[in-house]
């Protein structure tokens, strides 16, 4: 036999040396569901670890991830239902907490990486993430909303902001804003193939923000598609995005891979809260080795072609990188 694969394998040295993919803490971006006040904390029962937090205790946790190595976080506002109405004014208001969060949490860490949500869903009273009219979600009207919100954001102090939304020409419009407000280093990450998934339950669960009536079948993608996707990515990197995300992630893994290879913009993948609560349900079962399986999933993402993953395991990886190293 002149070729045996298994000498690449025979020491954890000759492994190291080898191997294909790296995963490191500062490849991930960790979520935040984020509540107004102080000493809040509200856990969420489908994402086991994961809590609503008021800034003190989202400064708190981000300090650990800093000295570990991780330095992206992404904010999701948990809205109270009486703020929320039709357009999402609350989105742009200068009492918005979520804004002011934004502000605290630069003003300590200035050095971490911000990245906003851009839809309207948290601030909607019809939980959709674009204007609703006459039961329908229309696009061209919703523009304005996203990019008056995006610039709010900015004003704010965001590094990234993250179009959500699905709306046709959304990067374009936002980036046109930013930069008509004087925002033009401000980023796009665009959720640029964004799937109709089932796998977002937990995350509607954590912001209470489930679509009020149908679905959102007619702006997020159909889950059977993979070229629609390609024609997503054009159009968003003709659009200004300056990274594309895939999302979900383990479904997904074919249409990160085709993105990776088309595209030369930095690809990133969301690991979503459905993929978190299926591990963590196993593993609290005795039925998967959490330790194990944990990290195989997010390397799973990044060899598939992720240059980033948002992951709600960020923290739990870095802790357990820092260890090993
Ligand atoms: C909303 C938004 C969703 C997620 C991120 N932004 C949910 C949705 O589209 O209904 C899901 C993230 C997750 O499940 O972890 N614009």
């Amino acid at each position: 036999m002149l070729s045996r694969p298994r000498r690449n394998r025979k020491t954890e040295a000759i492994r190291r040396l080898v191997r294909e993919t790296e995963l490191k803490p500062s490849h991930l971006i960790y979520p935040f569901f984020t509540l107004n006040g102080t000493g809040r904390e509200e856990p969420i029962s489908s994402l086991p670890g994961i809590s609503r937090l008021s800034t003190d205790l989202i400064l708190k946790e981000i300090e650990i991830c800093l000295k570990n190595g991780l330095n992206a976080f992404v904010l999701f506002p948990a809205v109270e239902e009486r703020l929320k109405d039709n357009v999402a004014s609350y989105s742009y208001a200068d009492d918005n907490f979520y804004l002011h969060q934004i502000r605290n949490i630069k003003e300590r860490f200035p050095e971490a990486c911000l990245m906003s949500d851009v839809a309207m869903d948290p601030y909607s009273s019809d939980g959709h993430d674009g204007l609703v009219i006459d039961g329908e979600i229309v696009n061209d009207p919703t523009l304005p909303i996203l990019s008056r919100m995006a610039v709010a954001q900015a004003q704010a102090g965001i590094d990234i902001v993250g179009p959500s939304d699905m709306m046709d020409g959304r990067v374009e419009a936002i980036r046109n804003a930013l930069d008509d407000s004087g925002y033009e280093k401000v980023s796009i990450m665009s959720y640029t193939a964004k799937y109709a998934s089932a796998y977002y339950g937990p995350f509607r669960e954590a912001l209470e923000s489930a679509p009020k009536s149908g679905d959102k079948k007619s702006y997020q993608m159909d889950p059977a598609n993979k070229w629609e996707a390609l024609r997503e990515a054009e159009l968003d990197a003709l659009e200004g995005a300056d990274m594309l995300m895939v999302k979900p992630a383990l479904c997904y893994l074919d249409i990160i891979h085709i993105l990776k290879e088309h595209s030369e913009l930095p690809i990133a993948a969301y690991n979503v809260s459905g993929e978190y609560a299926m591990l963590k349900a196993a593993a609290a079962n005795g039925w998967l080795n959490y330790e194990l399986a944990m990290p195989e999933m997010l390397l799973s993402i990044r060899r598939a072609g992720a240059d980033v993953i948002l992951s709600y395991f960020a923290k739990e990886y870095a802790i357990w990188h820092s260890s090993t190293r």
